[in-house]
C-alpha cells in the first residue's frame, strides 16, 4: 500500500514527509493504522546524526498509538479494531529475560531491530523498490506500520489513543521507573531530578507508590508548576548546591529513592550522592551523551547507596502498558496537561523545533 510517512534521508537535514511503500505483514506481524504519535528526544538525537548507532533512510518515530488493520499468519493474541500502543521494547513472553520477573529486556529480536528490520531480517517499508530502514522496531511517524504482534500491548478501546501514545515511551518509563524499577515503598522520601515527560512521570509513579515527601529539581518553573500537579510535595530549582539541600532536610542522611531524569552526568551523580546512606537506591534514566561517563566516589557505594538502570521504566510493554492506562482510565492520573502541542505529520520537523526550544513536554502527531 502507499502512505505517508516522515523519512529520515539525510542525518542532520529535516525529515522529509513522502509518499512511500508499506507491504502486508507477514507471519507473527500486524498492519496498525496509526492514530497519534509524540515526539520523543530519541528521534531528534537520531535525526541529528548524534547517535551513532543511527541508519538511513528510515522512517522515525516510536510513541504510536492506533488501531489493528490486518493479522499476519499465526497472530493470535491481537484482533482487527483492536487498540495498540506501540512498544520499541517488546515481550515475548518467552526468552530467559522474559520468563524473569526481574527484568523487561526482552531478548526475542533484539539483534535485527538494532538493524532496523522486522524479525526476519527483512524491511517492509519502501520506495521505488529500494528499501526503507524501522526505526526503532515502530516506525510511527507515517499513517501506517507494520511491527511484529510481541510489540504492540492491546490498550482499552475507551482510553483516547492521543494520551496512550504517551505511554509508548517517556511516560511509561517516568511511571515504571519509579513503579517497577525502583518498587518505592509507601511513606518514603524520593528525588527526582528533572521535570521533562520522564522527570514528571517518575513523579506520579511516585505518587502511585504512595510516597510521602517527593522533591522534584529542574531549571524550569514552568516545569516544576507541572510537577506540583503531578504530586511533587516540594518543587526546587537545581543548582550545585541540591545534594546539599537533600541532605539538610533529610536529617543528614538522604531520600531513600532518588531518580535522574536529565541525561546529564553531573545531575546522575547528584542523584547518586543525595541517596540515603543504608538503602537509598539511585535509578538512572535519562540518556548520556555518547561517551560520557559517570563519576561515584566508591565510598558512597560502600555505605549502602545502591545504583541501577532503567530502560523503559522496567515496564514489561504487553502486560503493563494496560494496567498504566487503565490507571489513567480509573482517574489516578492526569496525563493531560502533558499533551502541549497537537501537529500534523506534515509540520514533525516542527515538533522538533519545539523541543529544542523545550516548549511544552509533547507534541502529538495526529493523523
Ligand atoms: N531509559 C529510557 O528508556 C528512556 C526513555 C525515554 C527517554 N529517556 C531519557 O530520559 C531523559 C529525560 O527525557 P525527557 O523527555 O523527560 O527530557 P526533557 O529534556 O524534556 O527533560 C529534561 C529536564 O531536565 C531538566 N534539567 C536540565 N538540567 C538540569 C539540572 N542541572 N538539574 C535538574 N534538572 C535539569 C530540564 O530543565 C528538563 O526539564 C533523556 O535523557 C532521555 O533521552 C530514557
Ligand atoms: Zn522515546
Ligand atoms: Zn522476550
Amino acid at each position: 500500500m502507499r502512505m505517508r510517512a516522515a523519512v529520515l534521508e539525510e542525518f542532520g537535514a529535516p525529515l522529509v514527509v513522502q509518499e512511500i511503500d508499506l507491504a502486508e505483514p507477514k507471519a507473527g506481524e500486524v498492519l496498525v493504522r496509526l492514530v497519534a504519535c509524540g515526539v520523543c528526544h530519541t528521534d531528534m538525537y537520531t535525526a541529528s546524526g548524534a547517535d551513532p548507532s543511527g541508519y538511513a533512510p528510515a522512517v522515525l518515530g516510536h510513541e504510536g498509538a492506533g488501531v489493528v488493520e490486518k493479522l499476519g499468519e499465526g497472530v493470535s493474541d491481537l484482533a482487527v479494531g483492536d487498540h495498540v500502543v506501540t512498544l520499541f521494547s517488546p515481550q515475548c513472553r518467552e526468552c530467559v529475560h522474559c520468563l524473569s520477573p526481574r527484568t523487561n529486556l526482552c531478548m526475542a529480536i533484539r539483534a535485527e531491530q538494532n538493524l532496523g528490520h522486522l524479525p526476519d531480517g527483512t524491511v517492509r517499508l519502501s520506495r521505488d523498490g529500494q528499501p526503507i530502514r524501522h526505526f526503532m522496531g515502530t516506525s510511527t511517524f507515517a499513517e501506517y506500520t507494520v511491527m511484529p504482534e510481541i510489540a504492540l500491548a492491546k490498550v482499552p478501546q475507551e482510553a483516547p489513543l492521543d494520551r496512550c501514545a504517551l505511554f509508548a515511551c517517556g511516560l511509561s518509563t517516568g511511571l515504571g521507573a519509579a513503579m517497577y524499577t525502583a518498587k518505592v515503598e509507601a511513606g518514603s522520601t524520593c528525588v527526582v531530578f528533572g521535570a521533562g515527560m520522564v522527570g514528571l512521570g517518575a513523579v506520579a509513579g511516585a505518587r502511585l507508590q504512595g510516597a510521602e515527601r517527593i522533591i522534584c529539581v529542574d531549571l524550569s518553573e514552568d516545569r516544576l508548576e507541572l510537577a506540583r500537579g503531578q504530586g511533587a510535595t516540594d518543587t526546587w530549582i537545581g543548582g550545585g548546591d541540591t545534594v546539599q539541600r537533600i541532605l539538610d532536610e533529610t536529617g543528614g542522611y538522604g531520600a531513600d529513592y532518588t531518580f535522574e531524569a536529565t541525561g546529564i552526568v553531573a545531575v546522575m551523580r547528584q542523584a547518586v550522592e543525595s541517596a540515603r546512606m543504608g538503602w537509598g537506591l539511585c535509578t538512572v534514566a535519562g540518556v548520556a551523551g555518547k561517551g560520557e561517563t559517570l563519576d561515584i566516589i566508591p565510598r558512597y557505594l560502600i555505605q549502602g547507596r545502591r545504583v541501577c538502570g532503567s530502560s523503559f521504566g522496567g515496564v514489561k510493554g504487553r502486560d503493563q502498558v494496560p494496567l498504566l492506562v487503565q490507571r489513567y482510565l480509573d482517574g489516578d492520573l492526569d496525563v493531560d496537561p502533558f499533551i502541549s502541542h497537537r501537529i500534523a505529520l506534515e509540520d514533525v520537523n516542527h515538533g522538533f523545533d519545539l523541543m529544542h526550544h523545550q516548549d511544552g513536554i509533547r507534541s502529538v502527531i495526529e493523523f
